[in-house]
């Protein structure tokens, strides 16, 4: 895949004088701490800026380092996880802590194949550790910035990934790095949002459907794990709630325990639902 210099100047000339107006303040960027950065990161994964904001502040203030997180409870660590939902990624977080002090003595390494090593961390997240924590010139392809790249440069059309990953390597702007990536995830958040909203009410595209929220697994583990960071609770009660509560089968609900006692989110001992220890 060749790009003019030309395109590549445009599009830079685009993004950063789109990013000079609309640049956003977001508490992660006032850090090059790689512990905060990988904090928010995985907790930006899957879950709205807007609801990250409030929790990453608590969280970094309750594990203000690896060491605080690796040492804590695990317990402890899925209460301040509230509001975020996935909640395996808190485990992963902590894994990630706990590898960091034994193996590097608490100094986050910056190098990529080792960051790949650690639990949970992909080549996405190893590569916003190498930018944003340590300025490195590497680019990130998140889902948001593959459909920058092919908005500006295929038309729309998709791509694969080694094709997305090439243009994105040319396209960063030297010395820039750590700019760049901070500027395609603003525009991607606010710009390509407000283009493809655009785009769809003149072809006349409907939203998809989607499951409700209320039929997905995804929304009785996130009710139990509410429970439990309250209180531990008795197995048969617990069920028996969430029977009466939502119309749903014991079979079901025991579906659903089974699979967060499997993902190690949950304890059952003697007739007892935790979170673990
Ligand atoms: N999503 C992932 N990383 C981000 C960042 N640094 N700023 C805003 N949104 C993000």
């Amino acid at each position: 895949m060749k790009v003019s210099p030309q395109k590549i100047q445009a599009f830079q000339h685009t993004i950063f004088s789109w990013w000079k107006i609309n640049r956003r303040d977001l508490p992660w960027r006032k850090t090059h701490d790689p512990y905060k950065i990988l904090v928010s990161e995985v907790m930006l994964q899957q879950t709205q800026v807007s609801r990250v904001l409030p929790t990453y502040q608590a969280f970094l203030l309750r594990f203000p380092d690896a060491q605080a997180l690796a040492s804590s409870p695990v317990a402890d660590v899925l209460k301040m996880w509230k509001g975020l939902g996935y909640n395996r990624r808190a485990l992963y977080l902590k894994k990630t802590a706990e590898a960091v002090m034994s193996q590097y003595g608490g100094i986050f390494p910056s190098d990529e194949a080792l960051l790949l090593q650690l639990p949970g961390v992909g080549k996405y997240t190893a590569r916003a550790i190498q930018i944003f924590a340590y300025k490195k010139h590497v680019a990130a392809v998140d889902t948001n910035i593959r459909q920058i790249i092919v908005h500006f440069f295929f038309e729309g059309q998709s791509q694969s990934e080694k094709i997305i990953q090439d243009v994105a390597d040319v396209v960063v702007p030297k010395g820039k790095s750590w700019e760049w990536h901070q500027a395609l995830m603003d525009y991607g958040a606010i710009e390509l949002t407000k283009k493809k909203r655009i785009k769809n009410t003149l072809q006349g595209i409907q939203k998809k459907k989607t499951i409700p929220f209320k039929e997905t697994n995804r929304f009785y583990r996130g009710k139990i794990m509410d429970v439990l960071r309250e209180k531990s609770v008795k197995e048969l009660a617990l069920i028996d709630d969430f029977v009466r509560q939502y119309d749903r089968s014991e079979a079901f609900m025991d579906l659903i325990l089974d699979g967060l006692e499997k993902d190690n989110l949950i304890v059952r001992k003697r007739g007892l639902v935790s979170l673990p220890e």
